[in-house]
């Protein structure tokens, strides 16, 4: 029997923040940290012991190829990679065919791509669970790692305003779903034309989002300031309309002066120095960036034990 077929319990997928409960998230912090302790005393955890991941890059990665492939080795299991450039994904097999396959031979797949519906296809014709690492519209296990992060130097993000500037990306919209999970207020602040699309957010109460024309009204306050790039991978092609329209999007000293006095900064990377961010936040002592993406390699360990293994003790 593979070990693709051998999981107890129902199949659970992480595609965006919201595929967990609140529980589950405050578990999996916890877990991170019991994780994060051993990694750093160099104690062994071999929780998925001969499990294998497969990971499946439809668009580049630094962070989250290092961190999914050391972390599952770090687990006592083992990663396979695929591009699309070199598997037949890049040939035109569609998407439920691969997923079919690949969910036979491994017991957990982990794919960055384009849309979040390709991600959708593929996880429904899986018989393994599968995460979401990065799609147009979500990018849930960066802010696990970043939530992490926070409670690592402030303590709990609940009853604390996290400000977004800039553009309303994936990070944005799935920094918005664990606002309503969690219990803090989000404040984003977009150049007009590339703000939160009413479809998309609904209805929120002003204690889970306010939007501001104004990056620094959106700063006042703020225990967290976070950013990212002006145009994301797979929008290149609206790179000069951008530079133009986020010129004043642009995290400074200002931005962060406004900020609680408390405030820490951080960034998902790729960074541009002098963009989004000037190169005195990034390297300066507010800046937590590298802690934030040591914490992938941390939250994606409890993540997949959790997904394979449930709630455990051991
Ligand atoms: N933050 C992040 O997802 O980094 P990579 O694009 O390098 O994986």
């Amino acid at each position: 029997m593979s070990h693709a077929t051998s999981q107890t319990g129902p199949l659970r997928h992480f595609l965006q923040f919201r595929d967990l409960t609140t529980d589950e998230i405050n578990y999996i912090f916890a877990r991170t940290q019991l994780i994060k302790n051993k990694f750093k005393r160099y104690e062994a955890h071999h929780t998925l012991h001969d499990r294998n991941l497969a990971m499946v890059f439809e668009k580049a990665s630094t962070r989250t190829r290092v961190s999914f492939e050391a972390g599952m080795y770090q687990l006592g299991g083992s990663v396979i990679n695929l591009t699309t450039k070199d598997s037949q994904l890049g040939r035109a097999e569609p998407i439920e065919d691969t997923a079919r396959v690949i969910s036979r031979m491994v017991d957990l797949v982990m794919i960055r791509t384009f849309e979040q519906t390709r991600l959708e296809r593929f996880a429904a014709h899986s018989r393994v669970p599968v995460i979401n690492g990065l799609t147009n519209e979500f990018h849930p296990c960066q802010i696990l790692a970043d939530i992490f992060t926070f409670i690592e130097h402030v303590g709990s993000i609940k009853g604390k305003t996290v400000a977004w500037i800039g553009d309303a990306n994936n990070m944005a919209y799935t920094w918005l779903q664990a606002a309503e999970m969690l219990g803090f207020c989000l404040h984003v602040s977009a150049p007009k034309g590339y703000e939160l699309e009413a479809q998309r957010i609904g209805t929120q109460p002003a204690n889970v989002l306010k939007q501001f024309s104004n990056p620094l009204d959106a700063c006042r306050g703020a225990h967290l300031v976070t950013t990212d790039v002006w145009t994301s991978m797979g929008f290149e092609t609206e790179n000069e309309d951008r530079r133009r329209a986020f010129a004043n999007w642009c995290v400074d000293a200002g931005m962060m002066a406004a900020a609680d006095p408390s405030a820490i900064f951080m960034h998902c990377l790729p960074a541009h120095r002098g963009e989004e961010v000037t190169g005195d936040v990034i390297d300066g002592p507010q800046s937590v960036v590298w802690d934030e993406a040591e914490n992938r390699l941390h939250v994606q360990k409890a993540l997949m034990e959790f997904l394979l293994l449930g709630q455990i003790n051991s």
